[in-house]
């Protein structure tokens, strides 16, 4: 097996532009819901990492045919999907396989599919999924590490989600497109990728509205259609990414292809730390400061500042004087990447769900292990910080969700490359 590392040599100054590639969680529910068309759906922007690539598999061993008309634009032929049963050894790879759920339901008021993998970042329950698609009159049965889902018809219901959830919130309105009458989900999660996925079901005939507030209603329609070609959104946590890789590094950088609007929690966060943000339509430029302010930030649903930047924020914070405190608000154990930072001499301790970082310490180059994938994306802007070199093992949780990410900090300046070895 191929065991790929970075090697990274720490302290050079990020500059120059980069731009942003498409969101891996919009794309990851656009793909499915393409499913409920029974149509050719062209859809741009998809960024190339491994989440889609496997999630193309699994869609593909149910009858889904795709064809690349360049690196980020596809077409998905969904004709012939006559298959329910999403069950390969795929589903276990990704999170984002779950919106099968919603999809198959949709369009066969029947689906059985593996119980969803994803990130070890504690228990990810999906009790409000399920709470959703029984709403909408589905019989759901968990047996032998499969979900079994199936209705007679769907048909439309009020849902008060208990958590606000992206993932329930984007299944239960995979599901009622097709049902009948007139769902409302409230309580409803607001990320922009759920937008996105709404907006790319309203342009196939869905009649969604709402979507990006907390009450979203879908009212059911008979068939959806591919009239128009569809572009992903950028990807707002790359963006976060390379902005807090810029400002840590002291560096200068415009980051391209983004919607400032959904950076807002964190060029606040950073304007608090006196980093210099300038926006513009689509770009956002960072010129970092040596002399970083100390903060608090606490992660919560959007627009509250994303758990999904929450390791990446904490190596910015290192650079910080004196004491910053991150509160992890979504997940239950999001801070296992701390004990790998430690070895660089990261100077944090957890309470509970507070992490306490004592910055203004200098980090030393070490061999660490990306244990998820924003951990992996810390590990990265870590190494870029630290003095000397730092390798990065697990490589293969950073091609899960960021498209070409050496490449796009080799070219900023950065001294990283990969290594593969046997
Ligand atoms: C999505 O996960 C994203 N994944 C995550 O991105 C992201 O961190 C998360 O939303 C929060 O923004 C995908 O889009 C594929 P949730 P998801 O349901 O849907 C609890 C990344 O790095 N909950 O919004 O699993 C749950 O335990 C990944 O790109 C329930 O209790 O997140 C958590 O505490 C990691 N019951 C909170 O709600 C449920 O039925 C929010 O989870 C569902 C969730």
């Amino acid at each position: 097996m191929l065991v790929d590392k970075l090697i990274i040599r720490g302290q050079k100054r990020l500059k120059g532009e980069v731009t942003i590639s498409g969101a891996k969680n919009a794309a990851l529910g656009v793909l499915p819901a393409a499913i409920l068309s029974g149509d050719v759906c062209t859809i741009e922007n998809v960024p190339d990492i491994l989440d889609i690539k496997i999630l193309r598999r699994i869609m593909e061993s149910l009858g889904a045919r795709f064809e690349d008309i360049d690196k980020n634009t596809i077409r998905i032929d969904t004709r012939n999907v006559n298959s329910y049963k999403a069950t390969t050894n795929d589903m276990h790879k990704l999170r984002g396989s779950y919106y099968l759920m919603g999809a198959l339901l949709g369009r066969f008021k029947k689906a059985i599919v593996t119980f969803p993998g994803g990130c070890n970042l504690g228990v990810r329950p999906i009790d409000q999924h399920i709470k959703g698609f029984e709403a909408l009159g589905a019989k759901v049965e968990i047996q032998h590490g499969y979900i079994k889902l199936t209705a007679n018809k769907l048909v439309g219901a009020s849902i008060y989600l208990d958590v606000v959830s992206v993932g329930a919130t984007i299944n239960i309105m995979l599901a009622a497109v097709r049902a009948e009458g007139l769902t409302i989900i409230e309580n409803a999660a607001k990320e922009p990728h759920i937008v996105d996925i709404a907006n790319f079901l309203n342009a196939m005939g869905a009649d969604i509205k709402g979507a990006g507030t907390d009450v979203i209603r879908i009212r059911g329609v008979k068939e959806l259609k591919c009239n128009v070609v569809h572009s992903i959104i950028p990807d707002q946590i790359e963006a976060g990414t390379f902005m807090i890789a810029a400002a840590a590094t002291e560096g200068d950088v415009l980051v391209k292809n983004v919607i400032p609007k959904h950076m807002e929690s964190l060029t606040a966060k950073l304007m608090e730390m006196n980093v210099k943000v300038e926006e513009f339509d689509d770009s956002i430029r960072i010129i970092g400061r040596d002399n970083l302010k100390n903060v608090n930030i606490k992660t919560l649903p959007y627009p509250g500042f994303p758990t999904d930047l929450q390791p990446p924020a904490a190596i910015l914070l290192l650079k910080a004087e004196g004491i910053s405190t991150i509160t992890e608000g979504i997940f239950e154990n999001r801070f296992q990447y701390i004990e790998e930072l430690r070895r660089m001499g990261a100077k944090i301790r957890v309470e509970g769900r507070m992490a306490v970082i004592e910055g203004g310490h200098k980090l030393t180059g070490a061999p660490i292990k990306a244990l998820d994938l924003r951990a992996g994306a810390a590990c990265v802007i870590a190494g870029l910080i630290a003095e000397g070199e730092t390798e990065v093992f697990n490589v293969h949780y950073i091609d899960r969700g960021y498209e070409n990410m050496v490449e796009k900090f080799q070219s900023l300046g950065a001294d990283i490359r990969r290594i593969s070895s046997n």
